[in-house]
Order: structure tokens, then sequence, then C-alpha cells
């Protein structure tokens, strides 16, 4: 059976810290791993991307594999093609294959019939790649992840669930700071919050993403009314500890979810945080295709 990676928690504790500390030894030497050597990886987006596309396929190149980039115009999928003769097919060809998308059924009906491990690039709901670059930027700015406490204030969405789901099984406190209607449900192991300073009071790391994500453009005003209270900004963090960093998974918009004094500050690790997905999905690859 192919290892798959759908919502992270296919990992065990053991497996995810050591991922992270691969994924720091593999930012200390880029080209230090020749684990695709010979192989392609295939990449499927259906939805936008500057970061994932960027770092896996960078990623790819720097383990010494091939990356294919598929788009849904150039695939019989958006023709009608079955799901599982996609995957019979990329399962002859690549060695894995990562896809972006919305529905989790599709992803989880191509690795029911995908006989090379496939993984999550971004869902509706779950982010897990992203998690892995959070849990390895908080690993290499702390020194540790069990014990440290990491709020997210705004949307309750993908990126928080799987923050949630990776982090409290890293050791992490994670805390949600949401308003009704837009938090995350129960049961992802994070501690849930209506009042944000109450929630970022202490914390090691204040993690925030965009108000209005790709599919809820309908609802962008509504979302912008409900969660204009939840915008990370300098006066927020002040309310963490004092070595607190600021994270955000990327693309930002200044002004709605986090301030440009936050976003260009000295408080924030996001640019690393960008830097380091490239890194931990590399962790990732190794991993899977052991
Ligand atoms: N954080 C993230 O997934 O960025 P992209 O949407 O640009 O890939």
């Amino acid at each position: 059976m192919p290892r798959h990676f759908l919502t992270g928690t296919e990992l065990t504790r053991d497996e995810l810290l050591t991922l992270v500390d691969r994924a720091i030894e593999l930012k200390a030497d880029p080209l230090g791993s020749a684990a695709l050597a010979g192989k392609s990886i295939g990449l499927i987006f259906q939805k936008p991307s500057t970061r994932t596309r960027l770092s896996f396929e960078a990623g790819v190149f720097e383990l010494g594999g091939n990356p294919i980039i598929l788009r849904p115009d150039e695939m019989q999928l958006s023709r009608g093609e079955p799901v599982r003769d996609t995957a019979y097919v990329l399962s002859r060809h690549v060695a894995a294959f990562g896809i972006r998308t919305h529905a989790d059924a599709l992803v989880e009906e191509l690795a029911e019939h995908a006989s090379v491990p496939v993984f999550n690039m971004l869902t509706a709901e779950h982010h897990p790649c992203q998690a892995l670059a959070d849990l390895m930027t908080l690993k290499e700015t702390f020194g540790r992840l069990d014990g440290l406490v990491l709020t997210y204030v705004g949307d309750g969405n993908n990126v928080a669930r799987s923050l949630a789901l990776l982090g409290t099984r890293a050791g992490i406190e994670v805390r949600v700071a949401a308003p009704a209607g837009y938090q995350l449900e129960d049961g992802t192991g994070a501690q849930l919050f209506d009042d944000p300073t109450a929630a970022v009071a202490g914390a090691n790391a204040v993690y925030t993403d965009v108000w209005v994500s790709m599919g809820d453009e309908e609802t962008a005003a509504q979302r912008r009314a409900a969660l204009a209270s939840y915008r990370v900004d300098d006066a927020l963090l002040d309310h963490a500890a004092p070595d607190a960093i600021a994270l955000h998974d990327l693309p930002a918009h200044p002004g709605d979810e986090i301030t440009a004094e936050v976003l260009y500050g000295a408080r924030q690790r996001i640019w690393d945080q960008a830097e380091n997905r490239r890194h931990a999905q590399k962790a990732l690859l190794e991993l899977l295709l052991r």
C-alpha cells in the first residue's frame, strides 16, 4: 500500500517530528539528497498557486527528480475521464503525485485508486503541506515544538484546521480565535476562543490567513465585516509573549487580516515560512517514497 498524505494525520507524532528535523537539515544542505533521482512527480493544480507550485517544482528538482505540472485544461479529467482511470494512469508514470483542488473527496478517490503516494496540496478542508512548513518555522525559531503556544486569529478555514491537527500532534497548544460562524469545529485538538486578545495572551506565535479565501468571493463583504476585529496588528501582538513571532501562509491582504507593519516588521517570520514550504515538502517526499 502506498503512503498517502491527505490530512497530515497519516503521520505518527514521531514521523512528524522527524520530518520537521529533516526539513531543517535539508535547508542547510539543499542539494544533499538525491531521493528522487530518476523519478517524476505529478503536480496537479486545479486552483491557482504561487508558493505551492514554486516550492514543489523547485524542491523536486533539488531532490534530483522531474516535476510534471498538470493544469485542468491540459487533462482529460476536466473532460470527464473518470478519477479512477486518472489515478491508474498517473500511477504508471510518476513515483507520486499531488493535487490542489476544491473537494477533499476527489483527493480521497484518487488515493483510493492510486498505487503510488498521493499528497494534498490544498483542498477545501485541509492544507497539510502548509502546516509542515509552519511547524518547521516554529522549530527553527524556538528550537522546540513541545509546549509552545500558537494562536490562529481569523477565519477557521483549511489552514487553521491543518495547524490544529498537526500542531497538537507535535505537542503545541493550538488556540483558534474566530467569530461565530467562522470558528473551527470541535475535535481538531484546538482550544476555541471568541476573543482574540484572550487567545493571544502569552502565545509564542500568532498566525493569520486571508479573510476571503479562493471560492469565498461572493461573501467577501460579509466576511470582512464579521472578521474586522480579528486583524493581527502590533497592538494584538503586544499581548503575546515578548519574543512572539507573527506567521501568515500568504498571500496576505494588508489592511484586512494583517497590517503592513506586522507583515513587513521585525516580529514576522512570514518570508522564512514561505521558503520553508520547499524544505518541508522535500522531507515529506523523502518520507512518502522511502
Ligand atoms: N500558502 C499557499 O498555499 O500559497 P499558494 O496559494 O500561493 O500556493
